[in-house]
């Protein structure tokens, strides 16, 4: 495996079940008292968040320590970023610290690649979101919570159909779990309003939906992506309310899904919005497990770059 997680792309096929494998295993280290291994003891893994994270950043830590690694928590808000130090500045201020590993979070895309491609750092770089690009790790842990509860938990998602509904143009989310699906052999539809999707979406290799009142019967999943109102400039649709009605994941829509069926959210949610209250309570909602798989499948990624022996 590549020394940096920047993209889905920096991980094929194999790897990618691999990491899902592995992060089943450590799954169990979740499950018992002593929620610990000695595998990363001595590393140190530094979070770099530019960006607000609540699940992103709280699960990278929880994976780190359980695995005993040392962290070193870093906010842009109250640091001397606020005085004008650049990236490279406070890049080459971790390495003096003895990163092995940097988890960055970053409004810029190309933000971790940036950081990445320079000399600035000898550790690892794990993207934890940049822009509206990618968020590698999201995706990995949707596909593990999908081939949890459709595919018995080993191998690919081939076959699997896949809908990811809503604002497609802004989310990295979504762009990551394309990639993922699509390289674990699942069909992915993207279902949004044209506003909301990027302009060269129809040079991509997946199927386009501009109405959510298709048949829902068709999916395994259903994934509502947040709105970002952070990156939305201009006005994308003419009201939350029509957004809702058309394109929201409400009670009706969620009667229109199968039983056996799942539906997820990376988070956080704005209900009432995309979601309603009701789909996001259901008993099909994935959506705190994701959560919680979040930790074992970054306990998968740090144990993978990091070269954990044991
Ligand atoms: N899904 C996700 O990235 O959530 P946070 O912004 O809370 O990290």
């Amino acid at each position: 495996m590549s020394r940096h997680l920047l993209s889905i792309e920096d991980i094929n096929r194999d790897e990618a079940i691999s990491i899902l494998d592995t992060a089943k295993e450590l799954s169990k280290v979740t499950d018992t008292a002593v929620k610990k291994l000695p595998t990363l003891r001595g590393r140190t893994i530094v979070n770099l968040f530019f960006e607000d994270s609540t699940r992103t950043r709280i699960s990278f830590e929880a994976a780190a320590k359980r695995l005993s690694a040392d962290v070193i928590n870093f906010a842009a808000k109250g640091s001397s970023l606020s005085k004008g130090e650049s990236l490279k500045d406070t890049a080459m201020t971790l390495q003096a610290m003895g990163a092995d590993a940097v988890v960055i979070r970053h409004q810029a895309s190309g933000a971790a690649h940036r950081l990445a491609g320079q000399a600035w750092l000898r550790g690892s770089v794990i993207n934890a979101g940049d822009g509206s690009h990618e968020h590698p790790t999201q995706a990995l842990l949707d596909a593990y919570t999908m081939r949890e509860h459709l595919a018995g938990g080993t191998g690919d998602l081939a076959g699997l159909k896949v809908a990811i509904v809503g604002d497609v143009l802004h989310s990295r989310v979504a762009r990551s779990n394309l990639l993922l699906l699509q390289k674990l052999g699942a069909e992915v539809t993207l279902i949004a309003p044209p506003t909301l999707l990027p302009v060269a979406v129809n040079s991509w290799a997946v199927e386009i939906c501009y109405d959510f009142d298709l048949d829902l019967s068709n999916f395994d999943a259903v994934m509502a992506l947040r709105i970002q109102r952070e990156r939305m400039a201009d006005a994308f649709f003419p009201s939350e309310r029509e957004y809702s009605r058309n394109f929201g994941l409400n009670k009706e829509r969620l009667d229109r899904m199968r039983p056996d069926s799942i539906l997820l959210h990376p988070g956080p949610m704005n209900r009432g919005l995309e979601i309603s209250a009701e789909a996001a309570d259901d008993s099909r909602s994935v959506i705190v497990e994701q959560v919680k798989n979040g930790v074992d499948v970054r306990m998968a990624v740090l144990y993978f770059l990091l070269g954990g022996s044991q």
